[in-house]
């Protein structure tokens, strides 16, 4: 099978998984890799597995390098299983000198493998052990995305085998950044830190300053999916810094369902009232975009509104299905304002209110409710308060600047 040399004697030897269409409620179309990395040193070190399903792949693509019984060390810089899910057979195959984790990637293998016999070696934070001329340091990443997270870097290659940051879900046959369409590349990359990584962004900010301030030099960065960084790997550290800083844009979006389309009226006078002001807006219809892209758009979006017809006195299962996920992403430094059309009882605008004030929303109106159909003064009012958004968004980016 095919494998490809990142580095001399470092070669990519995971697997692409084309046909994955979910993965734990992000939708992956583009499917995705899983990305393993085989050393060659004076010791064999294999970074990472592939998810269980592909293990052949891995185990094939080892054996067109070397016998798998020669790899010394295997590093688990994650537990999750999409990269952990072979383990199990690739130690009966290779029977490893050392399993190299963080202390929560020890913790997390047993409660995962239940393998209390497997030849474990916990490194620190920062620690550093020899290959032969080269060496690897582990960083640890707790919470990016997992407790057990963790980094390995090879100074001598300026090499950042980064898990899952940096990463994208985008199955290809090419390996590297400098191959693929750039706009898909970074559009996957954006998706991936809104699903995966939006929540930790403080983490995010704490190591890229680390990074910098350690002076770590870096030209390539391999993570655990999609591409390799090696064209220009400060592209995508520079765009993770813009994403955790909540750094919005001149765009809102307006996010809403809808019963008898009373509510999709509200929602589109609101996107022209944001449209006459300049600011750039995207309507999106709930039944028909994935949550995992709309959360795409929200991560450099500096206005949210919010519009839902009640439904049996709260909100309709797919709004109330989205601010679920959102709120587990914890957005922040937002604009917002709710609407919907009701019948008798409209609860529906003040649930979407509580979901806004929660992540500290600065709500730009009270919220409007328009009992069954929307006269053309209700629609005007709508248009207004789309106006006073738009105008806030654009004051407080010349307050930024
Ligand atoms: Fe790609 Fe957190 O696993």
């Amino acid at each position: 099978m095919q494998v490809y040399e990142i580095k001399k004697d470092i070669y990519w030897v995971g697997a692409v998984d084309w046909l994955v269409r979910d993965f734990h409620g992000y939708s992956t179309y583009k499917g995705t890799t899983y990305n393993a990395f085989l050393m060659f040193d004076e010791k064999t070190v294999l970074f990472d597995t592939v998810k269980h399903n592909l293990c052949s792949d891995l185990v094939h693509r080892i054996r067109t390098l070397t016998d798998p019984e020669k790899i010394d060390y295997i590093v688990v810089n994650h537990v999750e299983m999409d990269h952990s899910g072979s383990l199990p057979e690739i130690v009966d195959l290779v029977k490893p000198e050392k399993i190299i984790c963080s202390k929560m990637g020890h913790k997390n293998l047993l409660a995962h493998f239940h393998k209390p016999d497997w030849p474990y070696h916990v490194v620190e934070n920062g620690e550093t052990i020899s290959v032969g001329k080269r060496s690897i340091t582990f960083i640890e990443t707790r919470m990016l995305h997992w407790p057990d997270s963790m980094f390995s870097y090879i100074p001598e290659e300026k090499l950042l085998i980064s898990s899952d940051a940096f990463g994208q879900h985008l199955g290809t046959s090419e390996r590297f950044d400098d191959e693929v369409d750039q706009s898909e590349l970074m559009y996957q990359a954006k998706k991936y830190y809104a699903n995966i990584l939006y929540l930790y962004s403080p983490q995010v900010r704490k190591l890229l300053q680390s990074v910098a301030e350690a002076g770590i030099e870096i030209d390539m960065i391999a993570p655990d999916h999609g591409v390799i960084w090696r064209k220009d790997p400060g592209k995508i550290i520079k765009a993770y810094e813009d994403w955790s800083h909540h750094r919005g844009t001149k765009k809102a979006l307006v996010i809403y369902d809808t019963m008898w389309h009373s509510t999709e009226m509200m929602a589109k006078a609101v996107a022209d009232g944001l449209e006459s002001t300049g600011v750039s807006v995207k309507l999106l219809d709930l039944s028909v975009n994935h949550r995992s892209e709309i959360v795409t758009d929200v991560i450099d979006a500096k206005g949210i509104c919010l519009g839902c017809p009640t439904l049996n006195n709260g909100l309709l299962p797919a709004m109330a299905g989205f601010l679920m996920y959102l709120r587990g992403l914890r957005p922040a430094k937002k604009f917002g304002f709710a609407f919907g059309s009701y019948g008798w009882s409209g609860e529906a605008v003040k649930h979407m209110n509580k979901a806004m004030e929660d992540w500290k929303f600065d709500l730009v109106h009270e919220g409007i409710r328009v009992k069954y159909v929307p006269t053309h003064d209700d629609l005007k009012k709508c248009k207004e308060v789309g106006q006073l958004m738009g105008q806030k968004i654009i004051e407080s980016l010349e307050n930024q600047e």
